[in-house]
């Protein structure tokens, strides 16, 4: 799905949908940067990497390093959610509709892996400011060529994107977690 969908479709509302399909919903957005944003933007990079440098902006080396930077720690953070948490996720619903115990999770309470997963999107934050610092706000120079439009629109979707699937993993996914994590050590 590119960026742009994936942006719209923060619209909807998740707090009362499954989250087994939350969680599908927030992979179908690693796959797509994985598979098709990440390497479209390295691609832009390497095309501009042979346009004459008067047109380039001066910060184009730092924002390819961070871009670089993000994505690395991008790889070990979905990662992470997707062999980790999410599948505890998944497992502690289906176990509340049932109303079965289900076995204890390996990493002990839920509230770890989360705080291990917030620290991430900490540092994402930071990536993305730093990318948005190097490219002057994004503010395409008079004379830019159509590969510098193309990666700076593809890193602004970006950015967009990963800041409302944050979003949705902080503040819906996660807090959700919690509460049913909560309710089955009460129970
Ligand atoms: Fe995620
Ligand atoms: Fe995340």
């Amino acid at each position: 799905m590119p960026v742009s969908e994936q942006v719209t479709q923060v619209e909807k509302d998740w707090t009362e949908a499954p989250l087994k399909s939350l969680v599908e919903h927030l992979v179908r957005d690693h796959r797509s940067w994985r598979v098709k944003d990440f390497p479209l933007i390295q691609e832009l990079f390497d095309r501009l990497e042979d346009t004459a440098e008067s047109i380039q902006p001066s910060g184009l080396v730092s924002l390819r390093r961070a871009f670089y930077r993000l994505r690395a720690e991008m790889e070990g953070h979905m990662s992470r959610e997707e062999n980790v948490l999410f599948p505890a996720i998944v497992h502690a619903e289906s176990h509340a509709i049932t109303g079965s115990a289900g076995p204890r999770p390996i990493f002990g309470s839920m509230q770890n892996p989360i705080t291990m997963l917030e620290d991430d999107h900490d540092h994402e934050d930071r990536f993305l400011a730093v990318m948005r610092d190097a490219a002057d706000g994004y503010q395409l120079p008079e004379d830019a060529d159509e590969n510098l439009r193309t990666l700076f629109g593809a890193l602004q979707a970006l950015e967009a994107a990963m800041h409302a699937h944050t979003r949705i993993e902080s503040s819906i996914l996660f807090a959700r977690a919690l509460r049913l994590s909560r309710k089955k050590s009460c129970s």
